[in-house]
């Protein structure tokens, strides 16, 4: 299948657009810089440089597709806004692809929409996100509703990613390297977590799937305690880091909504993933901290080369 995918540069987006590679998909990546477009070229992946919010900048190149992956978010006041019409251009497209033959289209969410989830729950619960996500379930919507028979439609709700050299456990790796951790809240909450390219395999098997329809979570079940991470992080440091437990109402002062997203506690199923043949090769943070500090080392050269390459 020929790919549309937004984010491609970005954490999830990149794994996403290895592992349509690895499954002899086609890619037409939308970046932001020239400089970005030549080095995917290098890697036989098709550009289309522009921006989200202005449509016109990739809408061609991307009616050349059938696949359709949003895996693109700015981190900016009109962060909402531009996906809003980013999301209507690429259902629009979608629809037209869904008319000439079978097309998908997935909508990258995340499992803070569900909210405070003390209990495991699945793809049919109810969402009550918090204010950092208020916005979310409504162009999950936007997409779910624009399935037909050809064109499938998915939501996938990633947990918090790990893996690699970014996100937020290579954050939390990276600060236990230069000795303090901090925990938002009393570390007591659970965090569901999915390794990167656990995720990415999903993705490929819901654009590849005729049951690649609805919402789909993506978490390794381990339901990871916050404090067990810290503790496993800092164990593995010959000078272990000390663990910094933020009151809730000092982090919100700090990083605001962003906070409150971080201390729920959840516990997140993904059978609906599990239904197609989906199943995580790490399962877990704790038990895979050397790889996670080894990962973490080789994304901070490549990332070196790559800038002693570009200079
Ligand atoms: N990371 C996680 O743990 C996690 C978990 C659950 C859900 N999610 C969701 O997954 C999505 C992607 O997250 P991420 O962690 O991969 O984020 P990220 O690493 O910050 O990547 C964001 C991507 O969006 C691109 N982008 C931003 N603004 C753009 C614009 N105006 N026009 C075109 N492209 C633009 C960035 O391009 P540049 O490279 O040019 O900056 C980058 O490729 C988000 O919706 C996030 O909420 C993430």
């Amino acid at each position: 299948m020929r790919v549309f995918v937004t984010g491609a540069t970005g954490y999830v987006g990149t794994a996403v657009v290895d592992a349509l590679q690895r499954a002899s998909h086609e890619v037409v990546a939308l970046v932001r810089h020239q400089e970005k477009a030549r080095r995917l070229a290098e890697r036989g992946i098709d550009a289309a440089v522009g921006t989200l919010g202005n449509p016109n900048t990739w809408r061609t190149q991307a009616s050349t597709c059938e696949g359709f992956i949003h895996a693109a978010f700015e981190p900016s006041p009109k962060g909402v806004e531009i996906e809003r019409i980013a999301l209507d251009t690429l259902i629009d497209l979608a629809k037209h692809a869904g008319e000439r033959g079978p097309a998908s289209l997935i909508y990258t969410s995340g499992v803070w929409v569900l909210g405070s989830t003390p209990e495991p729950v699945d793809e049919t619960a109810t969402v009550a996100p918090p204010e950092l996500v208020a916005w979310r379930p409504a162009h999950e919507q936007l997409v779910l509703d624009a399935g037909t028979d050809q064109l499938r439609a998915a939501v996938i709700r990633p947990g918090v990613v790990y893996g690699g050299s970014r996100g937020i456990i290579a954050d939390l790796l990276a600060s236990a390297e230069n000795g303090l951790m901090r925990i938002v809240g009393t570390g007591e909450n659970h965090w569901p977590l999915v390794y990167d390219r656990d995720l990415a395999d999903l993705y490929v098997r819901v654009l590849g799937s005729d049951e690649g329809r609805g919402i789909f979570h993506a978490t390794d079940e381990a339901d990871e305690q916050v404090r067990a991470i810290a503790d496993a992080i800092a164990a593995h440091r010959p000078h272990p880091p000390d663990i910094r437990f933020m009151p809730i109402a000092e982090a919100r002062a700090k990083s605001g909504p962003y906070a409150d997203a971080l201390a729920l506690d959840q516990r997140v199923r993904s059978p609906r993933a599990h239904a197609l043949g989906w199943a995580p090769s790490l399962r877990s943070v704790s038990s895979n901290i050397a790889r996670l500090f080894e990962e973490l080392r080789r994304g901070r050269l490549a990332q070196q080369e790559q800038e002693r390459h570009d200079a």
